[in-house]
């Protein structure tokens, strides 16, 4: 739990045996600080990741002017109406490993003009180019993001970089502006957000982090932030509890950078190799994969900590732009193309999350999960013109209220837990003043079978009404199906209950509760 956390309330387990599985009630008491507010909750928390992969673009997003599922310019209809539901922020493009390959002259023109490569990263699939900077743009703006355009380092230089940001803002009469008229755009692209590199220290071309701090300096000093151009500079950020590398890389570059970027991702056993099912799983990995995943605060902390050193003034945002489970994909898939399902447990590993990214937010500007459709921990899957929306994205719906939200402290201590052998606390929390002035409480309980009486002292919020949505199951496992009524999805909550200036939850197990309160 946070530093600021302390414990104001006994947890006492009152166990009720149930039968075959055991389940107890555990009953805890939290304050909510309302005259307290902390640091704004950005909405770019709660950004996404596309990256050209598997079917994460080409089907997920891109069918084509010509196809029969209904697009607009070729992007479909169906997923640019689900995202604008969850009020995606921000969609970072091209990749991940892919953009450190990508060159930005292949996906602009005339699409049957545009050439075909070869996806090295991604089972070698075939990259038509079809969807380029415009239809990446078309995308961003249909659905109402704004757009994070990564570019390439490892395999490029800075004069690719400074014409490929020139061609998308340029406002003048500039050649490269041209060309972007010509090619259909008159009016310079939005682009707020621009990476430099991808995992750097990897797929974005094995470096040490003194050597990505000077090419860093190098690219920087041709990117010309200035009145055209004043997209923050992403640095690429650390695997997961590589400290040095951030502390290097702020420390040789902090001055030239606005932000870096970090990316973890939750893998139930730890190793590659064998990650875990997404479906079919035993308590046991839930257990891990919830361990798993809130090492996430852990990993925040020891970042912040370096960054706090070098960049005392918290002028540098550090952003977790590539985060989520990542699971062994399903039989008969692409291996390269990472297609996993998603049930439950993902909706309750990203409330998870989100209650963890909003007690950093002084630091944490942004984060992207690892990605929109049909990859990894997506939002949304397809299925020729079938879509199904996630136990994840439903996650994303109900947590809208928390963008551009104030954080409130909540104090609460969660009792651990053995869940198969792991040690985890039952729930985590959080709680954010939104901009529509109403009070939210977000809870994930993780227990597999402990339902939760959680009350709140509400001290000087004056509760009148209290509303709210719960997300759960029967099954850990339970996920919605194409072409069927989801089984995982919000329902009014109906556990909760106002007395005087105390708030009492009656919070089912694995589950996932956003309440509410006026
Ligand atoms: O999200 C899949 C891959 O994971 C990304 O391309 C890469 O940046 C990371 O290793």
């Amino acid at each position: 739990m946070a530093k600021a956390t302390k414990v104001l309330g006994a947890a006492i387990a009152a166990l009720a045996m149930t039968a075959g599985a055991r389940a107890a009630e555990l009953t805890v008491s939290a304050t909510l600080k309302a005259d307290q507010p902390g640091a704004p909750i950005s909405r770019y928390i709660y950004g996404q990741f596309s990256e050209h992969l598997g079917a994460g673009i080409y089907d997920g997003v891109w069918v084509g002017p010509d196809s029969k599922i209904p697009n607009v310019r070729g992007i479909r209809a169906d997923v640019v109406t689900a995202l604008k539901d969850i009020h995606v922020p921000v969609i970072r493009w091209p990749g991940g490993c892919f953009a450190d390959e990508y060159r930005w002259r292949d996906g602009i023109g005339p699409r049957d003009k545009r050439p075909s490569r070869k996806n090295n990263w991604w089972g070698g699939s075939p990259e038509t180019n079809a969807f380029g900077t415009h239809e990446f743009m078309d995308f961003a703006e249909q659905v109402g993001a704004d757009p994070y355009v990564s570019i390439n380092v490892g395999s490029s230089n800075p004069t690719e970089m400074r014409e490929w940001i020139e061609y998308m803002i340029s406002p003048g009469e500039d050649t490269l502006a041209q060309e972007r008229r010509a090619n259909g755009r008159d009016k310079p692209f939005n682009v707020p957000f621009i990476g430099i590199g991808n995992e750097s220290w990897g797929c974005g071309g094995e470096m040490t982090p003194e050597y990505y701090a000077n090419e860093y300096r190098r690219f920087s000093a041709f990117f010309h932030k200035n009145d055209d151009n004043k997209a923050v500079r992403v640095g690429s950020g650390a695997n997961s509890f590589d400290v040095n590398w951030t502390d290097v890389v702020t420390r040789n570059a902090g001055k030239q950078m606005d932000a870096i970027s970090l990316h973890y991702y939750t893998i139930p056993t730890g190793d590659w190799k064998k990650k875990g099912a997404a479906t079919g799983f035993d308590k046991a990995a839930w257990g891990k994969t919830l361990a798993q995943t809130l090492r996430m605060e852990d990993l925040l902390q020891k970042h912040i900590a370096v960054m706090d050193k070098n960049d005392p003034k918290k002028r540098i945002g550090l952003y977790v732009d590539e985060w989520g489970a990542w699971y062994d994909v399903e039989a008969g898939t692409n291996p390269g193309h990472l297609y996993q399902l998603n049930t439950l447990r993902d909706g309750v590993v990203a409330a998870a999350n989100f209650n963890i990214f909003h007690r950093y937010t002084e630091r944490v500007k942004m984060t992207n999960i690892a990605q929109t459709i049909n990859v990894l921990q997506a939002m949304i899957l397809t299925q020729g013109e079938k879509i199904v929306l996630t136990p994840t994205y439903y996650a994303y719906k109900m947590y809208v209220p928390f963008q551009d939200s104030t954080a409130i402290p909540l104090d609460v201590v969660a009792p651990q837990i053995d869940v198969g052998g792991s040690k985890i606390p039952a729930f985590n929390a959080s709680a954010a003043k939104g901009k529509d002035g109403k009070t939210y409480i977000a809870i994930a309980n993780m227990a597999p079978d402990d339902s939760l009486k959680l009350s709140v002292a509400l001290g000087a919020l004056k509760a009148k009404a209290v509303s709210g949505q719960v997300l759960t199951a029967d099954k850990m496992d339970a996920m919605n199906a194409f072409g069927a009524k989801p089984v995982v999805a919000p329902v009014a909550f109906k556990g909760a209950k106002l007395s005087g200036d105390k708030l009492t939850l009656d919070i089912p197990s694995k589950s996932v509760v956003v309440v509410a309160v006026e």
